[in-house]
């Protein structure tokens, strides 16, 4: 769901004609709408309501502070995993106390960035960490709380490059191990191991795994309990999937309806990391066409965006719906499905100007015949989209746009020559 939608045959974000967007800003750019932002968070927060659950924002999915800050002022607090992103969460007005901070690299400098910053759980992801931390929370003489990833071997059945549950990840400890963790490191002073953390992947297309994952975590916890450890806190992740086409990702609703019953009545606060189910169609990224050829074997349509702006048909082979932002005369608004073919289209490739061969944004796709100059979308594109995007062939960076209504702003204005060698020419 996402309020993006064609009128008289022309793509429209809201109330804005993203075409306008284009003729001003240039291309390519993404466009992001803040009532579809709006609307997924809060689904979540009304699905889940009943659990009252801590809203943490992963801000690795879409990390624009002025996304941050929309999210902010909804309640959202925020899921980060680096020194960088606890940054961006401060300069988004972020409550510290709504921080969680997950990764298996922490470093010594950015822990104590986070204890500084007061934030309010680190995610633990093994023993050698949870020591460095309590280290440098006794060093600063601060007491801290901290949750243990668990590692419950769960299939999520995604990409093996976004599974993060499974036994041989790197990811999490072990839930065999997580026990003898607990009894280690369950009485330290200065970092309290009160709180359990789950993310098994993403997208994850149903309920299953989280029930499979939740359960099993669950029953460690009562046996935990019942050795007098206290858990305050569950941490459920991220991963909830999102309209790659129409229709095909379950709603917040489903999720929680499988859920929420495994969690109630157990006195345990909940915390949700979700990103790409908030962001995902919230974005989009609009290309223009700068040549149409035909290969050998294959038509491709070339544009000015590319791997370097959208890495993900690249890295995992995804499929992103790409359309027109105008229609043909008489062409219906097409439904959002990969295999939708334009009648009289064309079957081409959607391809970037990087030198590699696995520089596509779409295959095999039968697109209206398109022309030197027409602007093409790139739906479902909010999610690991610009934050993925890299300076690759020295390609600068896409400019980035909010709406909201009628109104519309660059939250991030394009990169220029001047930022490619920013770092790289230091004034004497
Ligand atoms: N929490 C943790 C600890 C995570 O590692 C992630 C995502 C999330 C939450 C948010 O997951 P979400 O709700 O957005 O699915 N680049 C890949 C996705 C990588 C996900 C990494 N972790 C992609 O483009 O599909």
């Amino acid at each position: 769901m996402d309020y993006f939608a064609y009128r008289n045959g022309s793509l429209f974000c809201e109330d804005v004609p993203v075409a306008d967007i284009a003729t001003k800003v240039g291309t390519p750019v993404y466009v992001y709408s803040a009532a579809t932002l709006r609307h997924h968070y809060g689904r979540i927060a009304a699905a889940f309501a009943e659990l009252s659950p801590m809203i943490c924002y992963s801000i690795k999915s879409l990390s624009n502070v002025h996304v941050l800050r929309l999210l902010r002022e909804l309640g959202s607090g925020f899921d980060v995993v680096s020194g960088g992103e606890l940054v961006r969460a401060q300069a988004a007005g972020g409550e510290m106390s709504k921080v969680v901070f997950a990764g298996v690299a922490k470093t010594d400098a950015e822990i104590r960035q986070a204890i500084d910053a007061g934030i309010g759980l680190f995610n633990i992801e093994s023993e050698q960490e949870f020591e460095n931390v309590a280290r440098l929370c006794r060093q600063a003489g601060r007491s801290m709380r901290a949750a243990l990833r668990v590692n419950p071997d769960i299939d999520p059945k995604t990409h093996r490059y976004t599974s993060t549950g499974k036994k041989e990840s790197k990811f999490g400890v072990d839930i065999e191990r997580a026990e003898r963790f607990f009894q280690t490191y369950g009485r330290v002073e200065s970092l309290r191991l009160d709180a359990i953390h789950l993310h098994i992947g993403s997208p994850i297309y149903t309920a299953d795994p989280y029930v499979e994952a939740v359960t099993k975590t669950l029953a460690m916890m009562e046996r935990l309990r019942g050795q007098g450890f206290v858990i305050r806190t569950l941490d459920i992740g991220g991963g909830f999937a999102a309209d790659y086409e129409a229709g095909k990702s379950p709603d917040a609703a489903t999720y929680a309806a499988a859920i929420v019953p495994l969690l109630r009545g157990r006195g345990l606060e909940v915390i949700l990391e979700p990103g790409r189910s908030i962001n995902a169609n919230a974005g989009v990224l609009l290309a223009g066409v700068l040549y149409v050829k035909q290969g050998g074997e294959r038509n491709f349509v070339i544009v000015d965006a590319a791997m370097t702006d959208l890495i993900r048909p690249a890295l995992y082979g995804s499929e992103h719906f790409v359309w027109p932002a105008k229609l043909a005369a008489g062409e219906t608004s097409p439904p959002r499905q990969i295999s939708h073919e334009a009648p009289g289209g064309v079957k081409v490739d959607v391809v970037g100007g990087v030198c590699e061969s696995s520089d596509f944004l779409a295959k095999d796709r039968t697109l209206p015949p398109m022309q030197r100059g027409d602007l093409l979308t790139i739906f479902t594109a909010g999610a690991y989209g610009f934050v993925m995007s890299n300076q690759y062939n020295s390609r600068p960076r896409a400019a980035e746009v909010l709406v909201d209504g009628t109104a519309w702003r660059v939250i991030r204005r394009r990169e220029t020559y001047e930022d490619i060698l920013a770092a790289e020419i230091t004034k004497e």
